[in-house]
């Protein structure tokens, strides 16, 4: 049993929370590493996944574009199978708790700790000009993370280094101020720690690498016909586990994949074929999610009553904690 600090949440089920950023259309690495877990573990887990749209702002910086990305990314949730009834979604610039208790965490965190990230200095290597958003991420994304206690953060393998970051604080806080957040475990599936792209290297929206999850069949097709591969012809023994069209196979064709392995590893199997069979079972998995995304994209209304009923739940859990956290540092006369 898990220690609990504020004694408000005594449920048996354990407590799940994730964020996705709006940045743009989903492609098959978050749905693997990221969103499908929320489905999955929605089931035995009490569940608060939001939309991290204050993150999202360090990029985006066009009112429409926020907005259009905003509705997209409640869409994709819905349509991959979270219940509105089952899981609480929001929408985190809903919630002034996240940015108020990153202002806190921001007081006692210095400049060096945040100069180790990864994700800053990536970022400082490509840009000098870095807004103070992107340099402060991990200390939105630790508020984000303790404000709901809770006891697993789904994550693809990149985040890791972020949970972390969340945990510290926390420690940090719990040191300055007495227990009073719950360190947080990330949820990494090792299987599935990283979709590799059409290149080999990671899927991601920022190397213009990915399969896209809710796009037409022609696109879905064309991507998944670009994968890249060696140069062996088709009677030519294969090794699976170097190839990135099996690296996939290995999530869409699991009822066929053991023929698959031995037809790379006996030859038999040309990289077309292959292909063929990967784009085929990726539609067979996408079209019903797809036809339900197009379905609740035209129940008006439907969106901003999720939006909001998600709010008040999620405010419930978050203003407790914020109200714990003034009288602790003492702004509470
Ligand atoms: P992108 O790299 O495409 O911009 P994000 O950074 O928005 O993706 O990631 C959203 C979520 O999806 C994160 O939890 C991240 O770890 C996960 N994710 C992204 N790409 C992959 C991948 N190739 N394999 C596994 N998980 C991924
Ligand atoms: N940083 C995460 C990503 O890029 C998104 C995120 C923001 C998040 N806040 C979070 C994820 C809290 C888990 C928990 O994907």
């Amino acid at each position: 049993m898990e220690l609990c600090y504020s004694g408000e949440h005594m449920e048996t089920k354990k407590r799940l929370l994730s964020g996705v950023k709006p940045t743009g259309r989903p492609h098959i690495g978050n749905y693997l590493g990221a969103m499908r877990q929320f489905v999955d573990l929605a089931k035995s887990h009490e569940s608060f996944v939001f939309i991290a749209d204050y993150h999202a702002l360090n990029t985006i910086h066009d009112a429409q574009q926020m907005r259009q990305n905003t509705i997209d990314l409640i869409l994709d949730y819905l349509a991959i199978g979270l219940d509105p009834r089952e899981v609480i979604l929001f929408k985190q610039s809903d919630l002034a708790e996240h940015t108020e208790l990153c202002w806190i965490f921001n007081t006692f965190t210095t400049m060096p700790y945040l100069m180790r990230a990864h994700a800053y200095k990536d970022a400082q290597a490509k840009n000098k000009e870095l807004n103070v958003g992107t340099f402060d991420y991990p200390m939105l994304m630790a508020a984000d993370i303790l404000l709901y206690e809770p006891d697993i953060v789904p994550v693809g393998a990149d985040q890791k280094q972020h949970v972390e970051y969340a945990r510290d604080t926390a420690e940090k806080f719990n040191a300055l101020y007495g227990s009073t957040f719950k360190l947080p475990e990330p949820h990494i599936p090792k299987e599935i720690a990283i979709i590799p792209g059409v290149d080999g290297q990671k899927m991601s929206k920022s190397y213009n690498n990915t399969i896209p999850l809710f796009a037409d069949d022609d696109v879905i097709r064309k991507a998944t016909m670009s994968i890249v591969t060696d140069s062996l012809g088709v009677e030519e023994p294969k090794d699976p586990e170097k190839c990135n069209i099996f690296a996939l196979h290995k999530h869409f064709s699991k009822d066929t994949l053991s023929d698959i392995e031995k037809r790379y590893r006996e030859g038999g199997i040309g990289y077309k074929e292959s292909k063929e069979t990967l784009a085929d079972n990726i539609l067979k998995f996408v079209t019903p999610m797809r036809d339900l995304r197009s379905e609740l994209s035209k129940e008006k209304g439907m969106i901003e009553k999720v939006l909001r009923e998600g709010r008040e739940k999620a405010h419930a859990v978050a203003s407790a904690k914020m109200q714990e956290v003034k009288k602790k540092i003492g702004v509470l006369v």
